[in-house]
C-alpha cells in the first residue's frame, strides 16, 4: 500500500525500484570541495593567501633539486606529483625527482584518513591550514581522480581540438586571448602543453588564489579537447 508511506520511505521504495542504491541521500563528491582541494595540492599557500614557509619542508629530502626553495618543496605536487603516483609516476626521474611515494594509494579512501596524515606532525599542515583546507585536501586526495591516463598518449594529451576550439572561445578567451598569451604575465598557454598532467590538473581545478573557473563538473574529455586545440592552434610563443 503505497498510500500511507512516509516520504522519506517513498524514496527509499522508488530507489530500490529502480535498483538504486538503498541510501537516496548519500551524496556523490562535491566537486567545489575537490577542486578547491586540487588548488591547495598546487600552492596552498596561494590559496589561502599566506606567506609560503621559510624552512625547507621537513619531509623534503636534503640532496634533492629543490631542497634551498620552501616555497616550492612546500607544495603537495612537488612531493606526490601533479598525477598524484609520485615517485612511480612522471617524477621518477629527473629534477622533480625525491623518491616520495604517490597519494593515489588513498584513492576511494575515507577522507578523515588523509586529514590524519597531513595533521600529523610529519606533515605538519595542522597549524598552517583550516578544518575546510584540509577537508578540500582530503576530498581532493579521495576523489581527485588524477591519474588522467585515459587522456594521455606519448606524453600529450589526447582530444578533439575542433570541439576544443569552441571551448577555448567560449570560456577561455576572455581572460586568456584569443592567442592564448594573457593575462598578466604567464607563459603562452600555447608552450604549457607539455605538461600533461599539470595542464590537466589547473584546467580542472583552477589556478590557486585566481579567479579562473574549475571545468572539474563537466566530462574531463571537455578539459582534454580545450588542451588538445591549445596544443595543436595556439602559438608556443
Ligand atoms: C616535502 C615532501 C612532502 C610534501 C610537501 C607533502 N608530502 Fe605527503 N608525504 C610525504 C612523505 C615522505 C610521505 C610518506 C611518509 C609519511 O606518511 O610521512 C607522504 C605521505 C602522504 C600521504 C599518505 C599516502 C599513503 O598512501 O600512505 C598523503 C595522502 C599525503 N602525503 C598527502 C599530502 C598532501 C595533500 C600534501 C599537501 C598539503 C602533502 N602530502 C605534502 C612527503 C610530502
Ligand atoms: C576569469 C579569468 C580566467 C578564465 C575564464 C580562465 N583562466 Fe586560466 N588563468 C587565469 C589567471 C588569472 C591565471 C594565472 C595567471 C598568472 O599566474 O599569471 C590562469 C592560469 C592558467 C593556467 C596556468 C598557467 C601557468 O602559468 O601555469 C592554465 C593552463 C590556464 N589558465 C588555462 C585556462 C583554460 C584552458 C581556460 C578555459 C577552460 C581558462 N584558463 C580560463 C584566468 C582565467
Amino acid at each position: 500500500m503505497m498510500k500511507n508511506t512516509q516520504p522519506l520511505a517513498r524514496v527509499a521504495l522508488l530507489a530500490a525500484a529502480f535498483g538504486l542504491a538503498t541510501a537516496p541521500f548519500a551524496l556523490a563528491a562535491d566537486e567545489g570541495s575537490v577542486a578547491r582541494g586540487g588548488r591547495l595540492y598546487d600552492k596552498w599557500y596561494k590559496e589561502t593567501n599566506q606567506e609560503a614557509p621559510k624552512e625547507a619542508h621537513p619531509l623534503y629530502p636534503k640532496d634533492a633539486s629543490y631542497a634551498e626553495k620552501p616555497n616550492a618543496n612546500w607544495r603537495c605536487k612537488e612531493c606526490h606529483g601533479w598525477d598524484g603516483k609520485g615517485a612511480d609516476g612522471a617524477y621518477s626521474s629527473g629534477k622533480h625527482f625525491t623518491g616520495i611515494k604517490g597519494i593515489n594509494g588513498m584513492q576511494g579512501g575515507d577522507p578523515a584518513a588523509v586529514v590524519a596524515v597531513l595533521t600529523a606532525p610529519a606533515h605538519g599542515f595542522g597549524d598552517l591550514l583550516s578544518d575546510v583546507d584540509l577537508t578540500d585536501l582530503a576530498n581532493f586526495v579521495v576523489h581527485g581522480d588524477y591519474g588522467y591516463d585515459a587522456y594521455v598518449a606519448d606524453g600529450k594529451i589526447v582530444g578533439d581540438a575542433e570541439n576544443g576550439g569552441q571551448v577555448y572561445r567560449t570560456v577561455c578567451a576572455n581572460c586568456h586571448g584569443a592567442e592564448g598569451k594573457l593575462p598578466k604575465e604567464m607563459p603562452p598557454l600555447g608552450s604549457l602543453v607539455g605538461n600533461p598532467y599539470e595542464v590537466m590538473h589547473k584546467v580542472l581545478n583552477g589556478q590557486p588564489h585566481e579567479a579562473m573557473p574549475a571545468l572539474r563538473a563537466f566530462d574531463h574529455q571537455i578539459a582534454a579537447d580545450v588542451i588538445a586545440y591549445i596544443g595543436a592552434e595556439l602559438p608556443a610563443e
